[in-house]
């Protein structure tokens, strides 16, 4: 079976959902717990978020904010509709994993409460600040949100505190919360692809499933552009679908008729060809709704150079092994024929996927850096005669040690706000984020990509490649107009790590195809990879691999999509460091967002907040 492809005459547009008697239109929800016992519903206003938590419990419900899922850290509202049906919620913050703090009625940061329960469910709404700025609070970040949540069959026995939720009936989740909404704008020769699970049994003997199943791309009737993309998620299935990725394929296409409607566990029992199937396309994660593209841009399906085969990832999340899950799920596209003036494409930015990329074990914070130098994309807009590159969306990606992933932008001396930043990177959570506003890059930028792993749960080295426990530090930028050039990547050369691991001379060895020492003996001949099992890990050793990511010659990857140089001869020369990073507004101070011209300025302020904080 292939995908369906339909033909729909639009009747619905995208319709919210409005909170019980308080007349907000919410416009994500999320189920926070698999079961579906804990619903969140929100929407995002400029500087704050009103939010509707339904429970199944007439006890008492929390939900918090937190840095990593567990309770130290997080910032907590929780109560309960008492018997004499009053709402009694409060803020709260927990220090350790135990009963959380009540953080006084000076600092009520959640109001507009209403609060009310019938027989089975508890359902209150609120409003908070994004930003808070008291030490007890935490914000609300723009990238992943690890929101927690709680509840009990009974209310507590006093106003000011709340009950041990025991083992199970709590959680957390990650969830994009200020995602950007795009507003649709559909054209009236709107056509669907639907990309789908057939009747997949989620298998019961894991709690978290990657399942990859293959889809011919129909005959389209010629070019199209894909301009929205949504979930369909099969009903009663909403707690356990987290996420889809849609991946193209690199050179090497897998046969599209062979393997149409076939499905395999991702990277365990895939077929070889699928392993090219690695260029994301678009991704979707819960919480998440539809994606429009600009009314001005569009994603090229059907043409002679167009994907013939897609692969689509999906994640399901049965913490409690259940073996009754049985799945429809995946994706709707829209396309058009009305073509729109710009074709988008996908850059890949970051580190070659391989082993290239070497994370010292036991390192708590290691950065892996990439340059997509700017020669390689001045060169390829020149090959399409390009003047700017107007980026529309971002989806950075690093595996299970990643921790914070952030796509930087650089002119000259100065950096810009970044194309993606994701301070508290979740793998299980990812979705391509569109920004705001298109961010333009012009002849002579570069874009800088960090990772950053925490490494100390293990005892090698951890190198790059497509296993999740190999890790990768890449990130796919939709933007237009399309070029030809598809990869802008760059790694250190590995002299680097040979001294840093003692070797006191080094060559390039072409049989090799990677440097060797040629001192002191006991290492002659060796690569670093070679050396690397026999290292006995020290702080010194992992700091000199740190300050070869910012210090050592670089290779570089400048290529199309067919592997053919776009530019340069591989060799680059040690990337410039940027004199004025960025400088987040910061909200609480009340200092603005700046680009270096006005870096001066805030230096300037910053002196003067330090000398008014003396006074
Ligand atoms: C109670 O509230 C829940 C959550 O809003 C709702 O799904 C359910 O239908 C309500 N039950 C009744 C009997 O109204
Ligand atoms: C899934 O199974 C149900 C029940 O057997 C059937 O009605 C339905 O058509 C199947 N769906 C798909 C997509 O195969
Ligand atoms: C939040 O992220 C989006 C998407 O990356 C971006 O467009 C927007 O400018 C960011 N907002 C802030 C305040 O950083
Ligand atoms: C290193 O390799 C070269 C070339 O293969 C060889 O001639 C030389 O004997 C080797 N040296 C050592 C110490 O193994
Ligand atoms: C590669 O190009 C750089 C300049 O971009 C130059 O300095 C270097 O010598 C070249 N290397 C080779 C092997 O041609």
């Amino acid at each position: 079976m292939g995908p369906a492809f339909a033909l729909v005459v639009f009747t619905t547009v995208f319709s919210g959902v409005t909170a019980v008697g308080t007349g907000v239109t919410f416009t994500n929800s999320a189920y926070l717990d698999e079961a579906m016992n804990v619903f969140l519903q929100w929407r995002r206003d400029e500087s704050t978020v009103t939010m509707q938590l339904e429970v199944q419990t007439r006890g008492m419900v929390a939900v918090g904010f937190s840095p990593n899922g567990n309770m130290p850290g997080s910032d907590i509202f929780a109560g309960y509709v008492g018997d004499d049906g009053q709402p009694y919620f409060h803020d709260y913050y927990a220090e350790a994993q135990e009963h959380p703090v009540y953080d006084g009625d000076s600092s009520q940061n959640y109001y507009d409460v209403l609060a009310t329960e019938n027989d089975t469910h508890t359902i209150v709404c609120f409003t908070r600040r994004i930003v808070l700025c008291d030490s007890n609070d935490r914000k609300i970040y723009n990238g992943t949100n690890r929101v927690i949540w709680a509840y009990h069959a009974d209310d507590p026995t006093s106003e000011r505190s709340l009950i041990y939720h025991g083992a199970t009936n709590r959680g957390s989740r990650s969830l994009h919360i200020l995602y950007p909404r795009t507003e649709p704008a559909l054209p009236d020769d709107v056509q669907t692809i639907e990309l789908l699970n057939q009747n997949y049994t989620v298998p019961d003997s894991s709690s978290t499933t990657y399942l990859c199943r293959g889809f011919k791309v129909p005959d389209l009737g010629g070019k199209r552009h894909l301009i929205r993309w949504e979930p369909v998620i099969q009903s009663g299935n909403e707690g356990v679908v987290h996420h889809f990725v849609l991946y193209q394929c690199g050179p090497g296409v897998p046969d599209p008729d062979t393997h149409d409607g076939t499905e395999y566990i991702c990277y365990s029992n895939m077929p070889g060809e699928w392993y090219q199937c690695s260029i994301t396309l678009l991704a979707w994660a819960i919480g998440g709704t539809v994606f429009n593209l600009p009314d001005n841009a569009g994603i090229s399906m059907g043409d002679t150079n167009d994907p013939t085969f897609l692969m689509m990832e999906t994640h399901y999340d049965n913490p409690d092994l259940r073996n009754d899950i049985v799945d429809s799920s995946g994706l709707r596209l829209y396309l058009t024929s009305t073509l729109r003036t710009n074709e988008v494409g996908v850059l890949q930015v970051g580190v070659e996927v391989g082993q290239s990329q070497k994370i010292p074990p036991g390192s708590a914070s290691h950065t892996t850096v990439a340059h997509c130098y700017s020669e390689c994309l001045q060169q390829g807009m020149e090959d399409v005669s390009a003047t700017s590159l107007n980026v529309l969306a971002a989806f950075g990606h690093a595996h299970l040690a990643g921790r914070s992933v952030s796509v930087r932008h650089v002119r000259g001396a100065n950096e810009r706000q970044e194309l993606f930043k994701d301070e508290f990177y979740d793998f299980n959570y990812q979705e391509t984020v569109p920004m705001e506003q298109a961010t333009q890059i012009l002849p002579g930028d570069s874009i800088l990509m960090e990772c950053t792993y925490d490494t100390t749960d293990r005892s090698d080295v951890t190198y790059g490649g497509l296993a999740t426990q190999n890790e990768m530090c890449i990130a796919w930028l939709l933007y237009y107009p399309k070029m030809e050039l598809s990869r802008c990547e760059s790694w250190p050369m590995s002299y680097w790590y040979l001294y840093s691991l003692g070797a006191t001379a080094t060559v390039f060895s072409d049989t090799r195809a990677d440097f060797i020492a040629t001192a002191p003996d006991n290492l002659v001949n060796l690569t670093a990879d070679e050396i690397i099992p026999h290292v006995t890990w020290t702080d010194e050793i992992r700091a000199a691999f740190q300050q070869g990511e910012t210090q050592a010659q670089r290779f570089e990857q400048c290529v199309d999509k067919n592997n053919n140089v776009v530019h340069g001869n591989r060799t680059r020369p040690v990337p410039p460091v940027i004199e004025f990073p960025w400088v987040a507004a910061d909200e609480c101070s009340g200092v603005d967002a700046v680009t270096a011209d006005t870096i001066a300025n805030v230096l300037l302020l910053a002196v003067g907040y330090v000398i008014i904080a003396f006074v």
